[in-house]
């Protein structure tokens, strides 16, 4: 897997560069301090791609707010689209009243986050919304938008800034377009 030409080797162009994320990711900082003033609300990390954006987001918010962390892994039930979502790690604090955001690095098909909405709808917040730094609209196959989204991305095999290939590549500052003969047999 380790390829001895280097991270950088893998990656066939870049999508979204360095400066182009943060700029985004301030701009979602903004709107969020601006939509949630006052409101203390409470940022859920879904682990373990959202962690980039997550961070940076959370250095954007310029009001209280506090972070909590979920872990989920998804398993296609081999007959249907829709995959069984699992909650590996469940948050800790109550959710209760709260005004509640949850942050993802990407929304592909969107039975996570569709999944997610749902389990945590029960749990009666104040508010629940999804921020989420890529949408791939073009693979959803269930009905769900997020309130908060980055940047519309091409059907490509995208890695980096929390993104990742067999879990490699996730500390890439940038997303970029991984080169085809990385995840294939072809050499
Ligand atoms: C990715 C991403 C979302 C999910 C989106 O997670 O972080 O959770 O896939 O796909 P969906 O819209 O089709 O459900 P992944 O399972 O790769 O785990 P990771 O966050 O640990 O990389």
């Amino acid at each position: 897997m380790i390829n001895k030409m280097g991270l950088e080797n893998d990656i066939q162009y870049v999508l979204l560069t360095e400066e182009q994320i943060k700029a985004k990711v301030k701009e979602l900082g903004e709107a969020i301090s601006r939509d949630y003033a006052g409101k203390n609300p409470l940022l859920v990390c879904i682990l373990r791609g959202a962690v980039p954006f997550f961070a940076d987001l959370c250095k954007q918010i310029t009001d209280y707010m506090e972070m909590d962390f979920m872990a989920v892994s998804s398993y296609e039930d081999g007959m249907t689209s829709h995959g069984i979502v699992r909650i590996k790690k469940d948050m800790d604090k109550s959710i209760e009243g709260r005004h509640v955001i949850i942050v993802e690095d990407i929304m592909d098909s969107g039975n996570t986050l569709n999944h997610l909405t749902r389990l945590l709808g029960t749990r009666n917040p104040a508010s629940l919304k999804i921020a989420c730094l890529l949408d791939k609209p073009e693979r959803r196959t269930c009905e769900i938008t997020p309130d908060y989204f980055g940047f519309i991305v091409p059907d490509e095999f995208v890695v980096g800034y929390g993104l990742d290939y067999a879990d490699a590549y996730r500390n890439l500052p940038y997303i970029g377009v991984l080169k085809p003969e990385v995840y294939t047999d072809v050499k």
